[in-house]
């Protein structure tokens, strides 16, 4: 899992080295931004940390090996006890080992691990006096650290005042959440400043920033706690004896955020195989965080085992960091592609400089639309920053603007539709060709045709563009219009597979409306969304009757969605009614008209969640592979079942969740069920449950 190590093979390049590691290390903790990813930063560490033990009397004293902080600014306010860094594990036998060598030096297993994310962000010490928050320090070089109490008040979990007057020091770490981050470069931009490359530097460069015309807020997560000396008794609590764990639930009392309000809250193991399932079911939640990580801190969880443990000048004895992946790499934008989709939308894609991130490598990362190119400032042959979590579309930080040689070339945006020629609409974020879905037509189609949509065996994506191309369907009513004689004419077609095709066409008339309203590709409904839609309304004709108001009764529709709803149903007018003409089914079975003529029936939701039946009023969510009566069904047809029956579908496990339907694989979500002692069923339980709905 590590990367080798980078080779130093004389005192030059040793020195050299050093000062490299120094400076991205400097930029690292101040919020400037590095020119070394921390793959590429770790990989020369470990360099210089392998030329040292060959050459021991060589080492250069600001050397980054042996320090809490190599590089960080050092501070003025001295620490009570020392601000240690975490030594790294990087592998389950790592792991195993390293426990194992914790076991012999206490002279028994540990009695109890705490398993917490590893934050990525920075180390603060928040000083509370009497139960009011006085004094915020960083973590400097561990011994003493810088003052920034000027950021008090921007950061979001960490009160002024505790829930009880007690004298205590909070230790946690100080970081931006994804949406944080997005609107700090926001406000940093429009104010004349270079956008961060990512939010770890965002939050480094915030925190320590003193005279900027704006704030912008920050997330605090404690993961210490302890008495601050010479405090009067009846201020200080006792601490000292207690576990890492009640200690977590205590910071909690007192109204300081702590991971137990996240997906990833900090738990308990007793032993190793615990610990490592948990390592497991963190790192696969990873990418859905709505902050970053970059491991898992593990702790020796009662205060004896720690003290026995006890601490090396660098990190303590009894808590290790296991190192996930880095998700970040710096590479260079080459290019900007513009492709259009399906409904017309123009959206800019990022050509890179293939790079490695965890394994996959990347050679593309969304840009989202021309404003976000714009406000992250990005030019062609930039450095940029890249993100890539799990199986998440990669996306552009932000350009590390430092390393820019003057060559960058601006981006062009497109002045007409890359595919058609026509105009733009650039009234929205996102542009559009104005040509509409008939802009891509095959791609409208052949989503259309799909298996979740109307799906029409036999009508792909090459068979889509003969279609076209041949004049035959100039819209997807077309195709239901087609004759025996037209596809007889086309090539590779013959009688067998014309049938077969006229045949699942006539089928799909018969498609619920739910799959006809999806198949339309309406901007903001996708398939549940255009379930729910569907049994809301009941028929074509009561959705078209719907307004904006009537359209925001719609669970998940807001108002923003509502209006552009309503605004492109009116636009695909025509194309409905060449759809119905057609014989094309336009109501939705089991589903209840609303009882007003403007499809509102004035009840939020009445009937998004189904008429009764055996899941009426529970979320649930199907996760691993499906077995036995259930084995063909799609996702897509699972959670069609689950919401004929009555239920509600969702893909990710809460306290909300009613039922988790676990088949063979289930991973993270059944270990999230079990944690929160969600009811489970096996495929065959909830087929048996169900019965009455399968089709
Ligand atoms: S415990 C003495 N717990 O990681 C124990 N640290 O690489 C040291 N960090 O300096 C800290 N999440 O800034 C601890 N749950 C967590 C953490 C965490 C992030 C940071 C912290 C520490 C660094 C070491």
């Amino acid at each position: 899992m590590t990367t080798p190590a980078a080779v130093i093979t004389d005192a030059a390049a040793y020195a050299q080295a050093v000062e490299d590691a120094v400076t991205a290390s400097a930029a690292y903790y101040t919020g400037g931004t590095s020119a070394l990813d921390d793959d590429a930063y770790d990989r020369l560490v470990r360099g210089i940390a392998a030329w040292e033990t060959e050459h021991p009397d060589q080492v250069l004293p600001n050397s980054p090996t042996g320090k809490v902080a190599g590089g960080a600014v050092e501070g003025d306010v001295p620490h009570t006890v020392a601000m240690l860094s975490l030594d790294n594990v990087f592998s389950p036998e790592e792991f195993t080992t390293w426990s194992a060598s914790l076991a012999r030096r206490i002279g028994h297993e540990v009695e109890r691990f705490s398993v917490e994310p590893k934050l990525d962000g920075l180390a603060v010490a928040a000083r509370y006096a009497g139960g009011r928050l006085r004094q915020l320090i960083t973590r400097g070089d561990g011994t003493a650290g810088e003052h920034v109490s000027h950021a008090i008040g921007t950061i979001e979990g960490l009160p002024h005042e505790l829930a009880e007057p007690v004298t205590v020091e909070v230790r946690g770490e100080v970081l931006m959440t994804t949406a944080q981050f997005e609107h700090a470069n926001e406000v940093r931009t429009a104010h004349g400043g270079q956008p961060f490359a990512n939010p770890r530097g965002a939050a480094a460069g915030s925190l320590r920033a003193k005279e900027r015309a704006y704030t912008v807020p920050m997330t605090f997560f404690g993961y210490g706690l302890l008495p601050l000396p010479n405090t009067e008794k009846a201020l200080a609590p006792r601490l000292g004896e207690l576990a890492h764990s009640d200690l977590m639930v205590q910071a909690a009392a007192y109204g300081v955020n702590t991971t137990a309000t996240t997906a990833v809250p900090g738990i308990t193991a007793d032993t190793v195989e615990q610990v490592l399932a948990r390592v497991q079911e963190i790192a696969a939640l990873r990418a859905e965080l709505p902050f970053g990580i970059d491991g898992i801190v593990i702790k020796a969880d009662l205060a004896a085992d720690q003290q026995s443990a006890g601490s090396g000048s660098r990190a303590p004895r009894w808590a290790i960091a296991y190192k996930l992946p880095a998700v970040e790499k710096i590479t260079r934008l080459l290019e900007v592609e513009w492709n259009v989709g399906r409904t017309g939308i123009i959206a800019p894609r990022a050509v890179l400089e293939p790079v490695e991130i965890d394994g996959a490598t990347i050679t593309y990362a969304t840009l989202h639309n021309p404003a976000d190119i714009t406000r992250r400032d990005l030019r062609l042959g930039d450095h940029v920053m890249v993100h890539r979590a799990g199986d998440v579309i990669p996306r552009i930080e932000a350009p590390v603007a430092h390393l820019r040689t003057g060559d960058e070339q601006p981006i062009a945006f497109p002045e007409a539709c890359p595919r058609c020629g026509a105009g733009i609409n650039t009234g929205e974020q996102r542009w559009r060709c104005e040509n509409g879905r008939n802009c891509h037509l095959v791609a409208a189609l052949s989503y259309a045709a799909g298996r979740d949509q109307l799906d029409i065996e036999g009508l792909g994506h090459t068979r889509v563009v003969q279609l076209v191309d041949a004049g035959l369907v100039a819209d997807l009513a077309d195709l239901f219009t087609l004759t025996r004689e037209q596809l007889m004419g086309l090539e590779r077609m013959g009688v067998t597979s014309t049938d077969n095709l006229l045949a699942a066409i006539a089928a799909a008339k018969g498609q619920p409306l739910s799959r006809v309203l999806c198949a339309l590709g309406v901007r903001g409904t996708g398939r549940s969304m255009s379930r729910r839609i569907a049994r809301r309304f009941a028929s074509m004709d009561n959705i078209r009757a719907a307004n904006a108001e009537s359209m925001q009764q719609v669970e998940g529709i807001g108002t923003e969605k509502a209006p552009s709803i309503v605004a492109e149903l009116a636009e695909l007018a025509p194309l409905i009614d060449k759809l119905a003409a057609a014989g094309v089914n336009m109501t939705e079975p089991g589903a209840t008209p609303p009882a007003s003529s403007d499809g509102d029936t004035g009840e939020a939701d009445e009937n998004t969640e189904g008429v009764g039946g055996p899941l009426a009023g529970m979320t649930v969510v199907v996760t691993g592979a499906m077995t036995g009566p259930l084995e063909k069904l799609s996702r897509n047809q699972m959670n069609e079942l689950i919401e004929r029956a009555g239920g509600r579908s969702s893909s990710s496990v809460s306290k909300k969740t009613s039922l988790v339907v676990a088949g063979d694989g289930a991973g993270s979500k059944r270990a999230k069920a079990e944690d929160l002692a969600i009811r489970l069923a096996t495929p065959d339980e909830f087929a048996a449950l169900v019965a009455d709905y399968l089709n």
